[in-house]
């Protein structure tokens, strides 16, 4: 299974910490951002993974990660996303690399406490189709929101004002070879992107999307507030752990 790690965007609800640099380069706690989905990947066995990025920023991606060896990865390549199209649009960019293979795409700017280690074996025990991740969250609003009937997933909306539920899909996805095909058919959004929402409402109608429930915490890092919140949960995390790591060390 490949991995791809989408940071491209312009980061505009952290304007001006994002003027000169791509959000995913930015601080959290002890490391840049990009480092986290990196190593949420790594840590599940998919070490071959592409990023997709910004023309501008993709240099500096390339002088801090190199050949991503460092931080366990076999392979690490680059591409470019040339507009600000979309998640979906994104995606489309890393076609070429995954080949007939199948992915785990990570946004770049998704923080997860725990592992994927159990969602990977599942999707890999799934013949077709796509699997996502939810978390029970209590600004809904802000993210794709599940709806679930008989634990099946039967609708998801993004950015809903007025949630069904409090399920917000995160921005963790497993997807067969054939994303890349649902990428070229979903139209434009109100924003005028490729909402990633579409294309896991088009595996829903083919009755192949399936789901996990994330333990542990979950953010995503592209507003002020959640930046700071991800600083916190990392760092709090860190100085849980720091005794026992002595004590075992
Ligand atoms: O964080 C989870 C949420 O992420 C999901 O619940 C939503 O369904 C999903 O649409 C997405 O919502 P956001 O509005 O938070 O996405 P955002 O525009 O912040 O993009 C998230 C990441 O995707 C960003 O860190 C980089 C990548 N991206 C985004 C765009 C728009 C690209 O690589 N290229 C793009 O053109």
């Amino acid at each position: 299974m490949k991995g791809v790690i989408l940071a491209g965007g312009r980061g505009t609800r952290l304007d001006p910490l994002t003027r000169v640099t791509n959000k995913h380069l930015l601080p959290v706690y002890d490391r840049p951002m990009i480092y986290y989905p990196l190593q949420t990947l790594v840590e599940a066995g998919i070490e071959d993974v592409l990023i997709v990025t910004t023309p501008e920023h993709v240099g500096a991606f390339r002088r801090l990660l190199g050949t991503g060896r460092h931080l366990g990865v076999r392979e690490l390549q680059y591409a470019c996303q040339e507009h600000e199209g979309g998640i979906a649009d994104a995606l489309l960019c890393a076609e070429e690399f995954v080949g007939n293979d199948r992915m785990c795409v990570i946004l770049g700017d998704n923080l997860i406490e725990g592992t994927i280690r159990n969602s990977v074996d599942e999707f890999e025990k799934q013949a077709t189709g796509a699997r996502v991740l939810l978390k029970v969250v209590p600004d809904p609003e802000h993210f794709g929101v599940a709806q679930l009937e008989d634990g099946r997933i039967v609708d998801i909306v993004e950015k809903p004002s007025q949630p069904a539920t409090c399920l917000a899909v995160i921005g963790i996805y497993f997807y067969d070879n054939d994303v890349f095909e649902i990428c070229t058919t979903v139209a434009p959004s109100e924003r005028g992107e490729l909402e990633i929402t579409d294309v896991n409402n088009a595996y829903l109608q083919r009755g192949a999307l399936t789901h996990d429930v994330v333990d542990g915490w979950w953010t995503d890092a592209g507003t002020i507030e959640n930046l700071y919140r991800a600083h916190r949960l990392v760092a709090e995390g860190v100085s849980e752990l720091a005794p026992i790591l002595r004590y075992c060390a």
